[in-house]
């Protein structure tokens, strides 16, 4: 096992069983992201991508917090203060991070452990699935202090909840817990905290057991497909896939030798062995 991150350091992670462990590590701030933080993460993302122990990252937070947004005063009234120049600073570096995640190389599992507010959707998002614990409370904050969800925020609530409870969430700003949130399925499931970590390392087993390569092209392509009509997704497939077979040439044929030659396995119940080559 890898680990790094210290008390001084706003992102900690380590790795263990092909798991990338990263927590926003500043909970004395409730984990809200500073300039620092965002510039950090991009670092640590860089590290993990293409690390040759890395199946897959999972984003938590330390403490109470997975995270309480932008940081008001550091993200926010200290940048405004350095001008124009200096915002559009910290949001490339806020929201580069965040779009690297969303294309990251592995699979990716927000593990939600605690308080998600405002500019946390934004890595929420990103993460290809979410796993909340049922006390964890989600909330669109911006209203209540004055501004508009920014930062991708209102469009995640867009994308990914109904229009009703979007619009309530962020005109409301009143907090949702876990459960509420994976009935509007802004995350997958809500489990009780105790159970939380468990039940992110039981997905992240299923997830570890496929093809890498497919993986990587299938995450992509759910996003991609969203805003194509059906011929174009038709054909971005075609190529999603065409592409995917230079990285893997003999991924699919192993898969198709121990079904339909060895008869070891039923594809539509599990995955093939990729332990065992032809
Ligand atoms: N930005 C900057 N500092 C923040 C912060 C944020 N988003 N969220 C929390 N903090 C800081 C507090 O200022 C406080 O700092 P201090 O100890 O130096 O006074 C510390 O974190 C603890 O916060 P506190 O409010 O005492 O914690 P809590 O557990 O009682 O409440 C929250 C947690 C998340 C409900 C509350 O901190 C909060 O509402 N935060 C702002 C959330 C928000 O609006 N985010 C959207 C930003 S886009």
């Amino acid at each position: 096992m890898t680990t790094t991150g210290n008390g001084d350091d706003c992102v900690a992670f380590n790795i263990e069983d092909g798991i990338a462990w990263v927590r926003f590590n500043r909970p004395d701030k409730r984990n809200s992201m500073s300039p620092k933080l965002n510039r950090r993460m991009d670092a640590v993302l860089d590290a993990l991508e293409f690390h040759d122990d890395v199946g897959l990252l999972v984003l938590s937070g330390e403490g109470s917090a997975w995270s309480a947004g932008m940081d008001l005063k550091e993200y926010f009234r200290e940048t405004e203060a350095g001008g124009l120049g200096a915002v559009r600073q910290a949001q490339r570096e806020a929201y580069g991070w965040w779009r690297r995640l969303r294309w990251f190389q592995k699979p990716t599992i927000a593990c939600v452990n605690g308080w998600c507010f405002g500019g946390g959707y934004g890595p929420l998002y990103a993460c290809d699935l979410a796993i909340a614990a049922e006390e964890a409370m989600f909330g669109l904050s911006e209203i209540n202090w004055g501004i508009l969800p920014g930062g991708g925020a209102t469009k995640v609530v867009s994308d990914l909840i109904p229009m009703r409870d979007a619009m309530y969430h962020a005109l409301t700003g009143e907090p949702v817990d876990g459960r509420k949130a994976a009935e509007w399925r802004l995350v997958n499931e809500a489990v009780p905290r105790d159970r939380l970590e468990a039940r992110v390392r039981e997905i992240a087993a299923v997830l570890l057991a496929k093809n890498p390569i497919a993986l990587k092209a299938t995450k992509d392509a759910i996003r991609r497909v969203r805003e194509m009509t059906y011929d174009n997704a038709e054909d971005y497939l075609v190529r999603a896939q065409e592409a995917a077979n230079f990285h893997d040439a003999q991924g699919r044929h192993e898969g198709l030798r121990q079904f339909i030659d060895e008869k070891s396995y039923k594809p539509g119940l599990a995955a093939y062995d990729r332990a065992r080559s032809i």
